[in-house]
């Protein structure tokens, strides 16, 4: 019999395909500064929080403070344009029926996002109401690979960590979650989430059965 009481989702590349936006918000940004950025590029920047993926789109040059500060804003303002529009159609295949089934089976459900534009998002999605917990970019300062926006979630759901199990596209949420001492589903290709207990390609994947045990 599982002990496992909760799921924590990640967002971005997990419910929604947004993470999609924020490659092409990072692209326009670094076109508009004339810094080379590919899509192999982004695939580092998957679950890392906006200053430091803007570290990293940058490759060590050197910028004042307040130029920093402006690029951020602007990625931002064109990543809400992108999601502007966001509709319970852009939810990503098979993951409302997920929701669905932990609801039934009396598993408590949290959103652990580094993003945060995540209410938004989830408001567009319509699918608000089967998380008993959000944790998002504002909820803790270290952000993933660190432990705590997870050990966050799983508090406000009244939950151990090792109750609880992480979804995640990102290689820094997979070590985010591991850290936590969480069992962790990793969504994509094993060079990048294969540390994970569980992989699958696609979240609609996901074999409850299997994971719960
Ligand atoms: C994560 C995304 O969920 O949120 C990252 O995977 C993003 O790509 C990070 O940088 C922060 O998002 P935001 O919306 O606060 O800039
Ligand atoms: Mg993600």
């Amino acid at each position: 019999m599982s002990n496992i009481k909760g799921f924590i989702f990640d967002l971005d590349g997990v419910i929604t395909d947004t993470a999609e936006y924020h490659y092409l918000a990072w692209k326009r940004l670094a076109d508009d500064e004339g810094v080379s950025f590919s899509r192999e590029d982004n695939d580092q920047l998957r679950g890392v929080s906006r200053e430091a993926s803007l570290k990293l789109l940058l490759k060590g040059k050197v910028v004042t403070d307040d130029h920093f500060k402006e690029m951020a804003a602007r990625k931002n303002a064109y990543y809400v344009d992108y999601i502007k529009g966001i509709s319970p159609a852009d939810m990503l295949p098979g993951v409302l029926d997920i929701l669905k089934e932990l609801k039934s089976r009396g598993i408590k459900i949290s959103l652990g996002s580094a993003s945060k534009n995540a209410r938004t998002v989830i408001k567009g999605l319509q699918v608000g109401e089967y998380f008993d917990n959000i944790s998002d970019g504002g909820s803790v300062k270290n952000a993933k690979p660190a432990p705590d926006l997870f050990l966050h979630a799983a508090k406000n759901l009244g939950l151990k960590p090792e109750e609880c199990i992480v979804v995640e596209d990102a290689r820094s949420g997979v070590e985010a979650g591991l850290a936590a001492g969480m069992v962790v589903i990793g969504i994509g290709p094993a060079e990048r989430v294969g540390e994970a207990q569980f992989r699958y390609d696609e979240p609609g994947d996901i074999d409850l059965s299997k994971v719960l045990g």
